[in-house]
């Protein structure tokens, strides 16, 4: 069964620097940081809560992660959900006719994985993993949210709980911005499926621009946006003022992509 989300993946040119970020500037603790020699790659797992961030550095050219920083930058390049067993989800796709990525599980950093292919996903790359025994685990709450866009909200809410067993159970519609947001629970992350309700949207414009796609954003609660802006700043982070947020009740914050290794991270406080 898939419980809940297990890490994203980011690529980067160096995870040394990236790791200047993530454990020194927001005190990430490092979990895994290793070779993995048939898949070029150096991989390092940083704990946020129940979930991990995965900072990919290619370690030769002649790889798919290699080509993706060439062509993209760094970004994100892929969700990975957890499961007590990997085989069998991957069995279950195979027979849906899913494409995939991996037709066998194999080995890889946060244990035994398979890749479904982002054409079956709406672009996003998606990761199944089943961690050894004995893997950090963590009951506390990790991301907030996470974002996926969409150009077929009916279609894309379909394949999500085809794929992975999500299914939308929330639904915002802010003011004027004519998009939605459909919110699926995966463990204590939303994931939010974001879909053009207006042609002439910003979301639509996004959407027609980068195609559907995972966004490079990690949300992370926080009790007291104020203070948080302000370490930040004190670590000669740039951050905008806290504002409104689009959810309900919530304001936010967000140290930009080009400040994080292409993952931007958003501040999110609610008032509870
Ligand atoms: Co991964």
């Amino acid at each position: 069964m898939i419980d809940r989300i297990h890490h994203v993946g980011i690529v980067v040119h160096s995870a040394d620097a990236a790791l200047k970020f993530f454990r020194d500037t927001l005190g990430l603790t490092v979990t895994e940081d290793r070779v993995v020699e048939e898949q070029g790659v150096r991989g390092v797992l940083l704990a946020l809560g129940e979930n991990e961030i995965e900072l990919l550095e290619p370690t030769r050219d002649d790889t798919g992660v290699a080509r993706f920083l060439q062509t993209r930058g760094e970004t994100l390049h892929h969700i990975c959900f957890n499961t007590d067993n990997v085989d069998g989800e991957l069995a279950r796709l195979k027979g849906l006719g899913v494409d995939l990525i991996d037709q066998e599980p194999r080995d890889g950093l946060a244990g035994r994985i398979a890749f479904i292919h982002p054409k079956a996903a709406h672009g996003v790359l998606i990761e199944l993993a089943t961690p050894p025994a004995g893997a950090h685990i963590s009951h506390a709450k990790g991301f907030d949210h996470l974002a996926v866009t969409v150009a077929d909200y009916e279609a894309a809410q379909k394949t999500w709980e085809r794929l992975v067993g999500l299914k939308v159970t929330g639904e915002v519609r802010p003011e004027g911005r004519g998009m939605v947001i459909g919110q699926t629970r995966s463990g204590q992350c939303v994931i939010e499926l974001l879909a053009a309700t207006s042609p002439d949207s910003p979301m639509a414009q996004r959407i027609a621009e980068q195609g559907e796609r995972a966004a490079s954003m990690v949300a992370i609660e926080v009790a007291d946006l104020d203070a948080e802006v302000a370490k930040y700043r004190a670590k000669g982070l740039t951050l905008p003022d806290p504002a409104v947020g689009v959810l309900p009740n919530s304001r936010t914050s967000t140290i930009g992509a080009e400040q994080a290794f292409g993952l931007a991270i958003q501040l999110i406080e609610f008032k509870r």
